[in-house]
């Protein structure tokens, strides 16, 4: 007898780390979740990884401590050693940070910059964020045309953060500077990422000798007196905290501005109905929208490295002691297991649970600092510029194509110029 509905054969697995892919990931992640949920992958730096995509095992690894954040337990070929763009594996002393270790170190280190950057520090910061998203928005408000990335969401961030720690009006620029040579070669740890790595940190290394003779009202001063049971952080850990700060901080915070206005920008019905709540001054729908936009096209794709320490079961699949574990948290905030219509941008969405911020011992620490900046940012472009649009077709705009972080290289736009 013939069978008229044959069971239709997978679809071929999908290629990953392409120009396709780094573009739109989301279909390729979607057969992951169906096909290969944990799913062993050779890395574009040759690594082999296992990729973990739905959200019920990805919550599970972000908070198993059978898992380990420090590069040591990798078991690494010799042939790869220092070549595989793991970021620990640079023995600098910066790299002895949050993201970097386990407990005990961790909730010790955890601990004392929880002292030091408290919700209520960030809350106190609104006002300053506000001017200059304001200040940044004058510069081009005139012109008709902006480059969203590079002239708003890539300075807002690392301008707040140097505020923040105390790094002087003056040397910000600097900052800027070095930011922006890691943020466009990153991955790499050579060249100039290694040399302004380099600047950065022996320029933290001199200001927290100067806040330490003369400590003010900054974050680097509250992180050198922070104390826990009589103990402090060491001048080399303090500085690492301030690097993490920065580092974690930044790029995460361009790319929530970035590839959320692009986001509004491709849902037009739903950019409308929350320019309708601002109008009417409610703030409410900013909030989920943010927590939606982070959801929808977070900034950080898969979350930082992980190592098995023993050999272990996840979602079915045998993981090995020292293999890599990269937690795909695009993947598993578009689970339609857990989301109802993932693939659907709902500003008001309720129960959203998302892993945007990541789950469990490392769950973001500058989450209030991110949902600040991204509020303020999104809701004053909105504000000052309502008719704002994309400049280019969207198949135009390039995507970093990095492995942890998803973002835009350039948003170009356009809007009715200020008188
Ligand atoms: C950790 C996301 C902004 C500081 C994390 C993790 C994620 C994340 C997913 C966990 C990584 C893992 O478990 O592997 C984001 C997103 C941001 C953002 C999406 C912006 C929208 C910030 C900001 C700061 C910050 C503004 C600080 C100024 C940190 C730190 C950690 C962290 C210090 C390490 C915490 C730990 O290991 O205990 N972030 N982040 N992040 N984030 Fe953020």
């Amino acid at each position: 007898m013939q069978d008229n509905n044959p069971i239709p054969p997978a679809p071929p697995a999908p290629e990953l780390f392409t120009w396709e892919f780094a573009t739109d990931p989301y279909p390729a992640y979607a057969w992951l979740r169906e096909h290969a949920p944990v799913h062993r992958t050779r890395l574009p730096s040759g690594v082999e990884a296992w990729l973990v995509t739905r959200y019920g095992d990805a919550k599970q690894a972000l908070a198993d401590q059978r898992l380990s954040k420090n590069p040591a337990h990798h078991d690494e070929p010799a042939h790869a050693k220092g070549k595989t763009g793991i970021p620990g594996e640079r023995k600098a002393e910066l790299m002895t940070h949050l993201l970097n270790i386990d407990p005990p170190d961790h909730t010790r280190l955890r601990r004392l910059v929880s002292k030091a950057f408290t919700p209520r520090t960030v809350a106190q910061f609104a006002p300053r964020v506000q001017e200059l998203t304001d200040r940044l928005i004058d510069a081009f408000e005139a012109t008709g045309s902006a480059d969203l990335i590079h002239e708003f969401a890539f300075p807002l961030p690392i301008y707040a953060i140097c505020d923040l720690l105390g790094v002087p009006r003056e040397d910000q620029d600097d900052f800027r500077d070095w930011a922006g040579m890691m943020i466009r070669h990153g991955g790499g740890p050579r060249g100039g990422v290694a040399r302004s790595v380099k600047k950065m940190r022996n320029y933290l290394a001199e200001l927290i000798h100067k806040k330490r003779e003369n400590p003010g009202d900054d974050l680097i001063s509250r992180l050198i007196e922070a104390s826990d049971h009589g103990e402090h952080l060491t001048e080399n850990e303090a500085a690492a905290m301030a690097f993490i700060l920065l580092f974690a901080g930044f790029e995460t915070t361009v790319n929530l501005i970035g590839n959320g206005m692009y986001a509004l920008l491709r849902n037009p019905g739903q950019r409308e109905r929350l320019q309708d709540a601002l109008a009417a001054g409610d703030t409410g729908l900013l909030e989920t929208g943010v927590e939606e936009l982070l959801r929808y096209d977070g900034p950080v794709e898969m979350a930082t490295w992980r190592f098995a320490t023993e050999p272990l079961t996840l979602g079915g699949q045998d993981i090995a002691a020292g293999d890599p574990v990269l937690v795909v948290l695009a993947a598993a905030d578009r689970d339609p297991a857990r989301f109802s219509d993932p693939d659907t941008l709902d500003l008001g969405r309720k129960d959203n649970q998302h892993l945007g911020y990541g789950h469990g011992i490392h769950y973001c620490l500058g989450a209030p600092l991110a949902r600040l900046e991204g509020q303020t940012a999104l809701a004053t472009l909105l504000r000052r510029l309502p008719d704002l649009r994309l400049a280019v077709e969207p198949d135009d705009l390039r995507w970093r194509g990095g492995l942890i972080m998803r973002g835009l290289r350039t948003l170009p736009v356009e809007f009715t110029a200020a008188p």
